[in-house]
């Protein structure tokens, strides 16, 4: 038995586990996270996606001892502590990209992946950065499009924040609120 201690979901976790049990078994198994699926013995269909430090591993071929002091996330961690979807699940959802939805979470994990890095991809970009899960049912083309829908809500509430924390910058500096300041159109009306 080898002691690993590892994050999945946000909560810590220390295990004795054997050195071959599989970080796709852990999960499953020992943390009840069966969200994460196992779809084939070949490590071909993406179903065991998991985002380890923020990269998109195939979990069946994955150590646990591997994972040690690593932060995973599943599908069972995308969604907020209120339970508002994360905005690849809300996509997958609005774009009706999912059929048995046997493939989903592993696609929405590497989904994540790919958008972190490029968060306006082309469909050739998704497809690509999708290739290592399959998918038996829907024909990618809904799921290209959850994935290019939800780069772009992402990239909308980046924005958003960026401009709460400007506007939170701008008064603690003592400038006036931005929703005080008149918009250039409106200093036109009034002149
Ligand atoms: S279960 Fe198929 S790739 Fe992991
Ligand atoms: S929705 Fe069924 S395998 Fe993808």
């Amino acid at each position: 038995m080898t002691r690993v201690s590892v994050t999945v979901d946000g909560v810590a976790y220390s295990d004795d586990v054997e050195p071959r049990l599989l970080l796709v078994q852990y999960l499953r198994e020992r943390l009840g996270k069966i969200g994460t699926v196992i779809g084939c013995d070949t490590s071909n269909c993406g179903s065991c996606t998991v985002l380890m430090d923020g990269k998109s591993v195939k979990s069946c071929s994955v150590l646990t001892v591997q994972a040690e002091g690593a932060a995973v996330t599943t599908v069972e961690g995308l969604a907020a502590a209120d339970g508002t979807l994360h905005p690849i699940q809300q996509a997958f959802h609005d774009k009706h990209a999912l059929q048995c939805g046997f493939c989903t979470p592993g696609m929405m994990l590497a989904a994540c992946d790919l958008l972190r890095e490029n968060p306006n991809p082309s469909d050739e970009e998704v497809r690509e950065g999708i290739e290592g899960n399959l998918c038996r049912c829907t024909g990618y083309q809904n799921i290209v499009a959850a994935v290019q829908a939800a780069g772009a809500a992402m990239s909308a509430q980046t924005v958003a924040a960026m401009s709460a924390q400007t506007a939170t910058d701008a008064q603690a500096a003592g400038d006036p609120p931005a929703a005080l300041i008149p918009a250039p159109n409106a200093v036109e009306a009034s002149a």
